[in-house]
């Protein structure tokens, strides 16, 4: 049986539920803006960039064009998520602006808080140097400029990535309007049984990143697909490895985002919410060992950052 292709949010909107990742090391223009188009040509409507993947102009130069110029597709039909990097806190609706002349266009569907770190206005990279953290995480009043962002309909929704429960829980405390998403790590070898558990409570939609284990990345791994478990399920489901990967993640009720710049790869992971693991399989996983794979290791330090070691970041949650 396929999954409903769609998940409804807690501000109305519906996300599709097959994201496209459109980070990459390499970050060559062409190539990102071929794969994306390439990528809704074969019906994924769901695409995730960031300023700081430097990303959003060849993804917006795809959709434009698609929506535009071919009018293969609207507007309305796209799901568009981009992220407001550390050196951005301090002024949201002017970040986000940005992203929209980056992508050439007029909203995006979601805006998120990439991470729970804020950084100097110059520290425009992704790791930051020592002297870049600002020291306490002034979330209040970065949130009331998520919140102005989607007053003014520059997005329509706003949520978060990299948060914990106990960062969610201290931002619903003051929020006007709560975070529709929380974008995560989240595959078989990091299930986050606990945040899925708290965002289910409060309804907050949870978005799996890297849900492969990111094999291939500088720092992913291939252990995921590599592993015996989901090797054995893919053989007695005649999928492959991927596909159990990315249906455990649907299994959870949420959304996952995947990148393939490969055409076949990107078709292999699409015809994921086709496959429906059974009982045996999702008990199986629940067995193997888990790692969390992106920690962090850039943001914490014990002079400047607000976090001095990882499980501050993390709030013990790793
Ligand atoms: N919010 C955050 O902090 C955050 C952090 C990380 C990622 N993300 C988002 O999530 C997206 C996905 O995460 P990710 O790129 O880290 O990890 P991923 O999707 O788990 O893995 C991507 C890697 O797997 C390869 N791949 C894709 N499909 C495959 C398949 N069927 N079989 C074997 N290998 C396959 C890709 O190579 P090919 O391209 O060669 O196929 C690429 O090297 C990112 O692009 C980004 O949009 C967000």
């Amino acid at each position: 049986m396929k999954y409903n292709q769609m998940s409804r949010l807690n501000c109305g909107a519906n996300i599709p539920i097959m994201g496209f990742g459109t980070y990459s090391c390499e970050n060559v223009r062409e190539e990102t803006k071929q794969a994306v188009k390439i990528a809704l040509k074969m019906g994924y409507k769901h695409f995730d960039t960031a300023r700081i993947y430097g990303s959003e102009a060849s993804v917006g130069e795809a959709l434009t064009e698609a929506i535009f110029v071919d009018q293969s597709v609207e507007r309305q039909d796209i799901f568009v998520t981009s992220k407001l990097w550390g050196s951005d806190h301090h002024d949201p609706v002017s970040a986000l602006n940005q992203t929209l002349l980056n992508m050439g266009l007029e909203y995006v569907d979601m805006y998120l808080v990439h991470w729970p770190v804020q950084l100097k206005p110059w520290a425009t990279y992704p790791v930051p140097n020592e002297q870049d953290f600002e020291r306490v995480l002034d979330l209040e009043t970065t949130w009331a400029g998520m919140e102005k962002c989607l007053d003014m309909g520059l997005c329509r929704a706003i949520g978060v990535s990299n948060f914990s429960t106990i960062k969610i829980q201290r931002l619903l405390s003051f929020a006007s309007v709560p975070p529709a998403l929380n974008q995560v790590e989240m595959h078989p070898m990091w299930r986050q049984s606990k945040l899925r558990e708290f965002c289910r409570d409060h309804n907050i939609h949870v978005s799996a990143y890297s849900p492969l284990g990111g094999p291939g990345n500088a720092w992913g791994s291939t252990a995921v697909v590599d592993d015996p478990i989901i090797q054995s399920i893919a053989l007695k489901h005649k999928a492959t490895p991927a596909q159990v990967a990315l249906s455990w993640g649907l299994s959870k009720g949420g959304s996952v985002i995947v990148k393939s710049f490969n055409k076949y790869r990107m078709k292999e992971n699409m015809r994921a919410l086709d496959l429906r693991l059974d009982d045996r399989d999702l008990l199986d996983i629940e067995r193997m060992e888990e790692k969390k794979i992106m920690r962090g290791e850039f943001l914490v330090n014990e002079t400047t950052s607000p976090y001095k070691t990882i499980q501050d970041l993390w709030d013990d949650e790793i």
